[in-house]
């Protein structure tokens, strides 16, 4: 009996020696390991990269361009890369998916483009590409308005921007109060900014803690008064005769008759809010801020803008101006707006690099391993835009043609961003109404700051005085 239980011990011993030994050898070929805190969620990593965005670029300054998040019982729960190739295959390949977002994000925003893959994602984004067709989107009526009011108050320029959004999509005109709307649209953003945070930490904690210690009722009734809100526009897109001389469509006029039932609609078009809050106005802002920290440029355009004829305020002007699209594909790589993109990979699958003792050979990853392709570090990398590469320096763009990977702001592949074009020219749109208008800017925010929670602006907005 004796010999037996020595016997089994010491089979089991080697055994235990051999996975040590098997994981060790593996590990040498996987990308470095950030040294975790919390093996269980890696909330220290989580947060600290919320709470102090350059953290995300100080982390590849220490460990390369790839590293790892290791978790108990997992030496590579997720993967974090500004590897050009890596981004680039996360963003675009076929083997990354989203599907994991459903949970956190289903109740408020349903089922969309935004948390889906294969069908019925592809299904959603045709349903939407006809709204970002250049016919629906050359037609700057609405944004006139809005720029008048920027103009007429500048320090509230952020918040004013929701509101041509809120036209391009519902359909709905801010200002008007008594058409049998269920709320105003101020209180439609203060809970959309409420649900957002719930949001927000239900996709963090995952299904079954959320469910858990969240508490639910407040979230389930922020919820359905957006939805009642949404449902509204549909309906009365719906209800209204489209006039037929108009030249323009909402995009509620082109989703609701091809939606399965309203439910759908309702997705469809909360998820394409989600996809364009916080992005113009974001664009914009950091801009401007830019732009005051280098009066230079600031003077060039003007100067420009002053001497244009009126054809330059048209799409065609204002996209083939090379001063305004340098200077927004600049603070585009410097302060991408959406810094880093999160997927999960569906299959076992490779990622082109990571892998291998020096961390440059393909790397094996299995599926349901998580994924965070960071932009912004891959946009001030020194090797791909030389020593400078932290400076704004609109100028660089005159002689630089970054290759296919290397600069991804509008994301890449077959989930590119759908609102490219009209972003750029209402943002091109904003600036020129701005430069025309102030002589000069002065900076006076007191710290750059950047909060890249969501997309990547100051954590205490900017302060900036415009001279007329
Ligand atoms: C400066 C402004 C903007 C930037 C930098 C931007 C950036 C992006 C990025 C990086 C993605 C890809 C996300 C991913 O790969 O998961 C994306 C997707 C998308 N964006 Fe934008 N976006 C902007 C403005 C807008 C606007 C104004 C709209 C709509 C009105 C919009 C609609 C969309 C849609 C519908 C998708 C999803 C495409 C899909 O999943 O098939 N975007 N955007």
């Amino acid at each position: 009996m004796q010999s037996l239980l020595l016997i089994v011990g010491t089979l089991l011993a080697c055994h235990a020696i051999y996975l040590f030994i098997r994981r060790r050898m593996r590990a040498r070929n996987l990308p470095p390991k950030y040294w975790t805190f919390d093996p269980f969620m890696n909330f220290d990593w989580i947060f600290s990269t919320a709470l102090n965005a350059k953290k995300q670029l100080d982390l590849f300054e220490k460990y390369g361009d790839t590293y790892r998040l290791p978790r108990v019982m997992n030496p590579m729960s997720a993967i974090v890369t500004c590897n050009p190739s890596n981004v680039r295959t996360i963003m675009a390949g076929k083997d990354w998916g989203i599907e994991f977002r459903q949970a956190g994000m289903g109740q408020m925003l349903g089922s969309g483009f935004i948390c889906n893959d294969g069908d019925e994602w592809m299904r959603s984004r045709k349903m939407l590409r006809p709204a970002f067709n250049r016919p629906n989107i050359d037609n700057f009526d609405v944004l006139e308005g809005v720029a008048d009011n920027i103009i007429a108050t500048i320090e509230a320029a952020n918040g004013k921007l929701m509101h041509s959004s809120m036209h391009f999509i519902l359909g709905i005109d801010s200002t008007e109060k008594n058409d049998g709307r269920p709320m105003d649209v101020q209180m439609f953003n203060k809970l959309w900014q409420e649900g957002l945070l719930g949001m927000g930490i239900r996709l963090l904690l995952g299904e079954t803690f959320s469910k858990l210690f969240l508490p639910q009722a407040r979230y389930r009734h922020v919820c359905n008064q957006l939805h009642s809100f949404i449902d509204f526009a549909i309906y009365k897109c719906k209800t209204e005769n489209s006039d037929p001389t108009k030249k323009t469509k909402t995009m509620a006029e082109i989703v609701a008759p091809q939606a399965k039932d309203r439910a759908d609609a309702r997705s469809q078009l909360a998820q394409t809010m989600l996809a364009s809050q916080d992005t113009t106005g974001v664009l914009i802002c950091n801009t401007i801020h830019l732009l005051s920290t280098h009066p230079e440029v600031w003077a060039q355009l003007r100067k420009e803008v002053s001497s244009a004829n009126p054809e330059f305020l048209t799409w065609d002007g204002l996209r083939s101006n090379t001063t305004i699209q340098n200077i927004l594909s600049e603070t585009l790589r410097l302060r991408p707006v959406f810094p880093q993109i999160g997927r999960a990979a569906i299959r076992d699958t490779f990622l082109p690099s990571g892998g291998g003792p020096d961390h440059d050979k393909p790397l094996p990853v299995p599926a349901g391993t998580f994924a965070i392709s960071n932009t912004w570090g891959l946009h001030v990398s020194k090797e791909i835009y030389g020593s400078d590469a932290n400076e704004w320096r609109p100028g660089r763009w005159n002689n630089f043609k970054p290759g296919n990977q290397e600069f991804v702001p509008f994301g890449a592949g077959p989930r590119a961003c759908l609102g490219k074009e009209k972003a750029l020219v209402e943002a091109a749109y904003l600036l020129a109404r701005l430069v025309r208008r102030f002589e000069s800017l002065e900076d006076r925010t007191p710290e750059w700051k950047p909060d890249a929670s969501f997309s990547m602006k100051n954590r205490k907005g900017y302060e900036i005085t415009f001279n007329i």
